[in-house]
């Protein structure tokens, strides 16, 4: 084989695994996150087979309501990678999100991860954001049982429009699939972005910037 020929197998190789390009792939039975590592890997460093136990892949406290008393109405219980250390390399994760009535998950996106999310009580309306066809809303209600997608990176939301409590479960196409929520990034960020880019971005005056960013 010439040179050339390795090439172009190695370009194609690379072609084929950015296309399908999620959690890297396993190369073992697990990788157990051992979390006193001092090497920094992508993902946590793996703790001897040996002396991998049962806890290393369990959790124990889904059953239980996360506290809604906060400004948004919800709460995330997480089970990823850094609850559970035996996730590490796997791929997947968990939450569970509780609803008091009127709370809201607000728009938030998952820069590695598509979400399926299905609503063990209560009812919700959720939708998500398209990026092309650019800016369209797919939103629908959902009722107990229902299940909804939330693809990877695509701006998201859940919404109890309902008196009721409402309860959702969900997994997650990571270990540790990340959260971005918008309002937060934009105009809660640490230092602030500068009032000029915001007003210029949101086509508001600078007053009606910092009194946003005041919230955070
Ligand atoms: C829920 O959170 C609120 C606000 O942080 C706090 O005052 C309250 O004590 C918490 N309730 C429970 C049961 O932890
Ligand atoms: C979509 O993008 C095009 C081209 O940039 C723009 O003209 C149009 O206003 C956008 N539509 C929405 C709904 O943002």
């Amino acid at each position: 084989m010439t040179s050339h020929h390795l090439l172009l197998l190695v370009l194609l190789a690379m072609a084929c695994c950015h296309a399908i390009a999620n959690d890297p792939s396993l190369l073992q039975d697990v990788c157990v996150a051992d979390n006193t590592s001092p090497v920094h890997v992508n993902g946590f460093a793996c703790k001897d087979a040996k002396d991998v136990v049962a806890e290393d892949f369990f959790f124990s406290g889904l059953h239980m309501a996360g506290n809604t008393s906060n400004k948004q109405g919800s709460a995330v219980t997480a089970a990823n990678v850094v609850q559970i250390p035996g996730l590490n390399t796997m791929g997947i994760s968990m939450v569970r999100i509780d609803y008091a009535p009127k709370g809201q998950n607000p728009p938030h996106t998952h820069p590695r991860a598509t979400e399926i999310l299905a609503v063990i009580e209560g009812s919700l309306y959720v939708g998500f954001v398209t990026s092309n066809p650019n800016n369209t809303l797919i939103a629908k209600v959902l009722n107990k049982g229902d299940i909804f997608v939330f693809p990877k990176g695509l701006v998201h939301f859940q919404y109890n429009y309902g008196m009721d409590n409402a309860v959702a479960l969900a997994a997650l196409s990571s270990q540790n699939p990340g959260v971005i929520t918008i309002a937060n990034s934009v105009f809660g960020s640490d230092p602030s972005i500068s009032d000029d880019i915001l007003a210029k971005a949101f086509q508001v005056n600078q007053n009606t910037v910092n009194w946003i960013q005041a919230q955070f």
